[in-house]
């Protein structure tokens, strides 16, 4: 079979292998969710956009579903994470309108440059309650989804077909601690914790759980954040082993191999997607 071409993805995979599958996805318009979403759309599956922006969600879902012929992508606007009952309605919507919930991305984060004496408890608090709380209530509102969803596709199995995965975002600046990230760190400290009880409450059931934490990625939100505040960009390419910042294609294959049939030994773990960068990082 023909390999399909797209920026999103490289050329190790083949056409169709997510057919008939669904991702859900939060922060499905940002630029790393939506890297993830073309890339898995692109090899055969339909998904779901989660956000808090409508009109945002709503453009980028209509701009994926190009990536190919007959996708279905939803974008379902007016979700914020921090609220359960918004995200198990849009779980639910999601079901009734592509079927299933295969593949979940908990990927909504928020993220501001400040020191610890310059966050108030309530700053603090709010990156804690997008990335750990969404990141719990993604968990709580599809679970029971991938719980179905791995019964129908066990793994390992004979014809390539996956489901019940569950992949959060998470970074690496826990790792070492980082100066003016110390909200953000704790809560994705707390987002590795959570991915591995849900590898060992749920693998039972067939279902995975895994990190995937991305390192300076060029072009995305995060990164303008943080690249704005004094970090030189080309000191800091050089501080990365690999020689370069990562693309969202990266972090768009780790994600599509950890959900594919390559992954189906993969649970509980972190994959870091930064070129090494982590082993440098810890003082600007
Ligand atoms: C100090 C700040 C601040 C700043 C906001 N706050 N910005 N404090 N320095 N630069 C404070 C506010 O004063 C307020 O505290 C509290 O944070 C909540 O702010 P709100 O604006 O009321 O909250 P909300 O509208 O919910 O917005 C949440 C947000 C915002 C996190 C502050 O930035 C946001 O919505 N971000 C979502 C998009 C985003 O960040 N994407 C990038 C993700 S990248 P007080 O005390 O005044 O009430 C990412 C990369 C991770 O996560 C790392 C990867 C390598």
């Amino acid at each position: 079979m023909s390999v399909p071409r797209s920026e999103y993805l490289s050329t190790a995979w083949r056409d169709g292998i997510f057919a008939n599958r669904v991702l859900f996805i939060t922060g499905g318009a940002g630029s790393i969710g939506s890297a993830q979403t073309r890339a898995m759309v692109h090899l055969g599956a339909d998904a779901c956009i989660i956000g808090r922006s409508v009109e945002k969600t709503e453009a980028a879902a209509k701009e994926i579903a190009k990536v190919r012929n007959g996708a279905r992508v939803i974008g379902i606007g007016g979700v914020d994470v921090r609220s359960y009952d918004s995200l198990k309605a849009a779980a639910d919507r999601c079901v009734k309108e592509l079927g299933s919930i295969d593949f979940v991305v908990a990927g909504a984060a928020g993220n501001f440059i400040a020191p610890i004496a310059g966050l108030s408890p309530n700053a603090f608090k709010s990156v804690i309650d997008i990335d750990t709380i969404g990141t719990f209530n993604t968990i709580k509102a599809t679970i029971p989804y991938l719980i179905e969803s791995a019964a129908r596709n066990p793994n390992p199995n004979d014809d390539g077909t996956t489901g019940g995965r569950f992949v959060s975002t998470s970074a690496t600046f826990h790792y070492t601690g980082m100066p003016l990230q110390s909200h953000v760190s704790a809560a994705k400290a707390a987002i590795d914790s959570l991915m591995g009880s849900v590898a060992l409450e749920y693998g039972p059931y067939g279902v995975t759980a895994n990190c995937i934490a991305p390192g300076a990625i060029e072009g995305t939100e995060g990164m303008e954040r943080l690249a704005s505040a004094s970090i030189d960009r080309r000191t800091r390419t050089k501080g990365v082993p690999s020689g370069r910042w990562g693309s969202v294609r990266d972090v768009a294959d780790a994600t599509v191999f950890v959900f594919s049939d390559a992954g189906n030994y993969v649970n509980g773990t972190n994959l870091v997607v930064d070129g090494a960068g982590w082993r440098r990082q810890g003082a600007l």
